[in-house]
C-alpha cells in the first residue's frame, strides 16, 4: 500500500491543465456497448475508474486499446453480459452498464453496488426506470438481473435528480422504441457530455442538461469520435488548493460556466478571481473569510467538492456552516481534519467549522475520493508533514495529482507503507 507525505505552508503558484472529466468518461465508455463500430474517445483521464471500466468492458469481450489518453473501442465483440461482483464492488458506476446492455441485448447481470463509505446509494431509480421502459427485473444472490423482449418509450418521473440514475436511463432510451421523457433529471455537465456522444453516434436526444430530457429511439448507433469533457471538480480542487496555500494558481482547459458556484463562493471569501473562456485563475485573499456551503444538484454546489471546501474552511477568519444536502454520512474526512487540529463539530447534515488559525501535520487516513483530496488540500495548508494513507481512493479521480501539484510548488512524495 503506497502513501502520500505532503510538507505544508508551500505557496502554490502557476497553471495546470484540467484533465478529462472522470464522471463524464464513464458514462461515455459504458455506452459504447449501445451500437458496434469503432468508437475513438480523447481527453480520457487516466485514473483508476476509467481503468477499471475499461477492464470491465474487455471482461464482457469488447475490443479496448488504450494509448495514453486516446482508447479505441469496438464492442462488435461483446459475449457477457454480466458485471461481476468484483469489479463492481470497486467503483459503483459498474451500474452504468445496465442501460445499454439492457437495450441492444436485452439482457444484462449486474452486482449490486452495495454500501459505500458515503452512505447507502441505493440504484432503485435506475431500476424503477428500466421497469417503466418493459424490463423486467430480479434480485438474487446479490445481483440485478434485468431482462426485456423489446423496451418501450415512456414518460419517467425521477422522485430525485440521480445522475448515473438519468444517464442509465438516457442509455436505455436511446434504442427504446418510441419517446422517452425524463423528468425531474439530474442536470450535471457530464450528462450533457454523454447525450453528445451518443447524439454523434446517431441518437435522438434533445434536453440534457435540462430537467426535462426527450429521448427519440433509434435503431442502433454507429461508431464515432469523440473528446471527454475537463473535469471541473479536479479544476475546482486545485483552485482551492491554491486558496489553502495563500497561492495564485490558473487551471486552463476547463469550461469556466460548468463552476460557476465554486467561483461564487471563492470571491466571496475573498479570492480574486479571472475568467476566459478556458481558464480560471484565482488569487487567493491574505486571510479566507467564513462563508456558509449547501451541497446541492447542478447548478448548485457540488457535494464533490465539500470536503475541499471545508479543509479551507478549516483555516478561514470564523465560523462557516457546511450544510450537506445529496449524500447521508459524507463527512469521514472529518475525524482526520480534527486530528490536523481543525475545529469542526457535526449534528446530522450540517457541519460547523470554526477557522483556526494554523493546521498541523498529521498521519491521516482517506476513506473515499473526494475526502482525500480533501485531506490532501488540508496538508498543503499544514504547519509540518502529513501523510496519507490509502490514497488508492486518490487515484481513482485524479490524474497525476503529485506531478501537477510538483508542478505548483507543493513538496509532495509518493512512498510505499506498511499501512
Ligand atoms: C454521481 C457522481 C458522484 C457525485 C454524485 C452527486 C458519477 C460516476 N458519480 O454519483 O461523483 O457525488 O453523482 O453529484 O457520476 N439516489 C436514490 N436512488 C437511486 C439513485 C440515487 O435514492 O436509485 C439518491 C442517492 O442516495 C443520493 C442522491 O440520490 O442521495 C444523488 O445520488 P446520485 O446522483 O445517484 O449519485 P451517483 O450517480 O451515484
Amino acid at each position: 500500500m503506497t502513501r502520500i507525505t505532503i510538507t505544508g505552508r508551500r505557496q502554490l503558484t502557476g497553471q495546470v491543465r484540467a484533465a478529462g472529466a472522470k464522471n463524464a468518461a464513464l458514462p461515455i465508455l459504458a455506452s459504447t456497448l449501445l451500437g458496434g463500430g469503432d468508437c475513438q474517445i480523447t481527453n480520457l483521464p487516466q485514473v483508476r475508474d476509467v481503468a477499471t471500466m475499461n477492464t470491465l468492458l474487455s471482461l464482457l469481450g469488447a475490443s479496448v486499446k488504450q494509448d495514453g489518453n486516446k482508447v479505441v473501442i469496438n464492442t462488435d465483440t461483446v459475449q457477457s453480459l454480466e458485471a461481476p461482483y468484483d469489479l463492481v464492488k470497486t467503483m459503483r458506476a459498474s451500474v452504468l452498464v445496465l442501460g445499454p446492455l439492457l437495450a441492444r441485448f436485452g439482457e444484462a447481470i449486474v452486482s449490486l453496488p452495495g454500501g459505500c463509505a458515503i452512505g447507502p446509494r441505493p440504484v432503485n431509480l435506475h431500476l424503477d426506470g428500466f421497469k417503466k421502459l418493459g424490463a423486467t427485473i430480479e434480485l438474487a444472490h446479490g445481483y440485478i438481473r434485468a431482462h426485456t423482449t423489446g423496451l418501450k418509450g415512456q414518460r419517467i418521473d425521477l422522485e430525485t435528480p440521480t445522475v448515473t440514475g438519468t444517464e442509465n436511463l438516457i442509455m436505455a432510451a436511446c434504442l427504446a422504441k418510441g419517446t422517452t421523457i425524463i423528468n425531474n433529471a439530474a442536470m450535471e455537465p457530464e450528462i450533457e457530455d454523454l447525450a453528445n456522444f451518443l447524439n454523434t453516434r446517431g441518437a435522438n436526444i434533445m434536453g440534457a442538461a435540462t430537467g426535462r430530457i426527450m429521448i427519440e429511439g433509434v435503431s442502433q448507433l454507429h461508431g464515432a469520435e469523440y473528446t471527454v469533457m475537463p473535469d471541473r471538480i479536479e479544476t475546482g480542487t486545485y483552485l482551492i488548493a491554491g486558496m489553502v496555500t495563500g497561492g495564485d494558481v490558473e487551471v486552463h482547459h476547463c469550461i469556466p460556466g460548468h463552476l460557476d458556484s465554486l467561483i461564487s463562493k471563492l470571491r466571496e471569501c475573498g479570492a480574486e478571481v479571472h475568467e476566459t473562456t478556458d481558464s480560471i485563475r484565482i488569487k487567493a485573499p491574505k486571510r479566507i473569510q467564513a462563508l456558509d456551503v449547501q451541497t446541492f444538484p447542478y447548478p448548485g454546489f457540488p457535494t464533490d467538492l465539500q470536503a475541499q471546501m471545508m479543509a479551507m474552511m478549516s483555516v478561514a477568519d470564523g465560523t462557516s456552516v457546511i450544510t450537506e444536502n445529496v449524500f447521508e454520512s459524507r463527512y469521514l474526512h472529518v475525524p482526520e481534519l480534527q486530528r490536523m487540529g481543525a475545529s469542526i463539530t457535526v449534528d446530522g447534515s450540517r457541519a460547523v467549522v470554526k477557522g483556526v488559525p494554523q493546521l498541523t501535520g498529521a498521519q491521516v487516513m482517506a476513506s473515499d475520493l473526494r475526502a482525500s483530496a480533501g485531506l490532501v488540500l488540508a496538508a498543503l495548508a499544514a504547519e509540518g508533514e502529513t501523510q496519507i494513507t490509502r490514497v488508492y481512493h486518490l487515484e481513482r479521480g485524479y490524474e497525476r495529482i503529485e506531478d501537477k501539484l510538483q508542478g505548483l510548488g507543493a513538496i509532495v512524495h509518493r512512498e510505499p507503507a506498511s499501512a
